[in-house]
């Protein structure tokens, strides 16, 4: 098979990290006989500096042309310390979800036993838990009309969310459940938001098409509670664009694999898949930084092709990576391999 990536690099430790992710896909190609062709393009701060534009048109229509796209990371703290910054590599981001309809971002949080003991919770609420965010990526307050009056003393965002669009994320979330532990719970705020409330109507309307899913609801407050009291009591969340932002950072900490997690936006004409972590700016350029979650988003890639073995060839070669200790500082102090070295050693262990 041929299979055309897009590879958007980015930030900070964004160029390392993906360049190990792609030394495991040549790996895997290598061993299942496929082709590979990366196109690599700009975005995030790195595209403002070269081009002004922090997700450029040339970018936009190499994404459309890729079979999925490959991203790092993107985010510069120059811009972070100027509020009056007219063009922030974030606006790169949500451009790119926009334009290329990447309406469902899904992080799965999963256990690595040998790093249970990372977690800042206590062994017996974090061992075996195993839950996917799925989070409604293009719609909601972040999408809606914004602005300041005229004379800047108030400002507003709108939350707005059509029918198909929230029946479009829950289907998606339904699925995850059907295929993994049947349990879904609906996030949302329907106690005082007319969005959320719309959310609850529709996910009720859709329950009886899925009879064997086990569906909750749960006010978001609550759940980001609960998330962190009981995190095995979760299998699917499914929740709007901001909720989704906050949950799938607390879930993300709660395996205390952080380093670790990959992600996918599931889009209409692509999909992305990336790191869940930023760009890490403090280690950029030094080799020290965790490539293990951006490897772990190229399994998710070629999963989202159907190439089940050769992302299966992914895991276990990370997994063997981690059982024996070849990883990087974050997750040892004492015998700390380089990101270069621990991408060598996946893509060797891959090739077998
Ligand atoms: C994320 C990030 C972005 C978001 C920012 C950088 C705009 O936090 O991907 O979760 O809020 O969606
Ligand atoms: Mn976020």
């Amino acid at each position: 098979m041929k299979l055309n990536i897009g590879v958007l690099a980015g930030d900070g430790i964004g160029p390392e990290i993906v360049a190990q992710a792609q030394k495991a896909i040549d790996a895997v190609a290598a061993k299942f006989n496929h082709e590979v062709v990366y196109t690599p393009a700009l975005v995030g701060a790195t595209a403002i500096d070269q081009v002004g534009d922090p997700y450029p048109e040339e970018t936009h229509e190499i994404c459309m042309k890729s079979d999925a796209v490959l991203f790092g990371a993107i985010g510069d703290p120059k811009f972070d310390n100027d509020p009056k910054a007219k063009v922030r590599p974030e606006q790169g981001l949500l451009a790119m979800r926009k334009k290329l309809g990447l309406y469902a971002n899904i992080r799965p949080v999963t256990t690595f036993p040998s790093l249970l003991e990372k977690s800042p919770l206590r062994l017996d609420i974090v061992e075996g838990a195993d839950l996917v965010v799925v989070r409604e990526l293009t719609g909601g307050i972040y999408f809606g009309d914004k602005g300041r009056s005229e004379d800047l003393t108030k400002a507003f965002d709108n939350c707005v969310y059509t029918k198909e669009e929230i029946e479009r994320i829950l289907k998606l979330a339904f699925s995850y459940a059907e295929k993994r532990d049947k349990r879904l719970t609906v996030v949302d705020k329907a106690n005082v938001l007319a969005t959320s409330r719309l959310w609850r109507e529709i996910a009720q309307a859709m329950e009886p098409e899925y009879k064997d899913i086990e569906v909750d609801y749960m006010f978001v407050d609550n759940a980001a509670m609960q998330l962190i009291q009981w995190p095995k009591k979760f299998d699917v969340m499914v929740t709007e664009n901001m909720f989704g932002d906050i949950i799938s950072d607390e879930a993300s900490v709660i395996t205390g694999s952080l380093g670790l997690l990959p992600s996918a936006s599931v889009g209409v004409h692509t999909s992305v898949f990336e790191p869940i972590h930023g760009s890490y700016p403090q280690a950029a350029g030094k080799d020290i930084a965790n490539p293990v979650a951006t490897i772990l988003s190229a399994a998710m890639l070629l999963e989202s092709l159907d190439l089940l073995e050769e992302a299966k060839a992914i895991r276990e070669a990370v997994n063997k990576s981690l059982e024996a200790g070849v990883v990087t500082e974050d997750i040892s102090k004492e015998k700390a391999y380089k990101t270069s070295e621990v991408g060598d050693w996946i893509a060797k262990e891959i090739a077998g």
